[in-house]
């Protein structure tokens, strides 16, 4: 039996009025993988992730994560993360606790969270929040 895609992207369309932001995307992602999402701005990257996590419904296509289809599962119950844009991070958190913050969420255990986020346990007890910007300083 072939085993079960982590993600299976098929046929979709985003319309706004007769604008296709997406048009007919499909891909499969292997259990598993790391993957990228390559295109020139206004390809329509960011509107595929909002839609892969529940914040953007498609216009008509399938999403299917581990084999179910998530259409019409709110974001906060689809097993994705996303990380925007707009540095919308916790700035009380370290940058450690910003990455398992999803982990947590999931009711993941402190040891794991901290060896899955920092590759050993306990190194969240030494972290520091993130720095405050600067006022006048570029966002990096
Ligand atoms: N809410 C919206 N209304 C109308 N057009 C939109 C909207 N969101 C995105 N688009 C258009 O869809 C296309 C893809 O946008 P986007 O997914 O943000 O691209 P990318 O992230 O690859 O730069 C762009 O042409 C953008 O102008
Ligand atoms: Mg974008």
């Amino acid at each position: 039996m072939a085993e079960i895609l982590d993600l299976d992207v098929r046929n979709l369309v985003k319309r706004y009025g007769s604008f296709a932001a997406t048009d007919e995307v499909s891909f499969t992602i292997p259990k598993g993988a790391f993957f990228s999402i390559l295109g020139p701005s206004g390809c329509g990257k960011t509107t595929l992730l909002r839609m892969i996590a529940g914040f953007i419904e498609p216009t008509s296509g399938d999403i299917l994560i581990t084999g179910r289809s998530v259409i019409g599962v709110p974001p906060h119950r689809r097993p994705v993360n996303i990380v925007f844009q707009n540095l919308a991070l916790f700035p009380m958190m370290s940058v450690g606790q910003n990455v398992g913050y999803g982990l947590r969420r999931r009711g993941v255990a402190r040891a794991e969270i901290d060896k899955r986020t920092f590759g050993r346990p306990a190194a969240a007890r030494r972290h520091r929040p993130l720095p405050r910007p600067r006022p006048g300083r570029a966002a990096a």
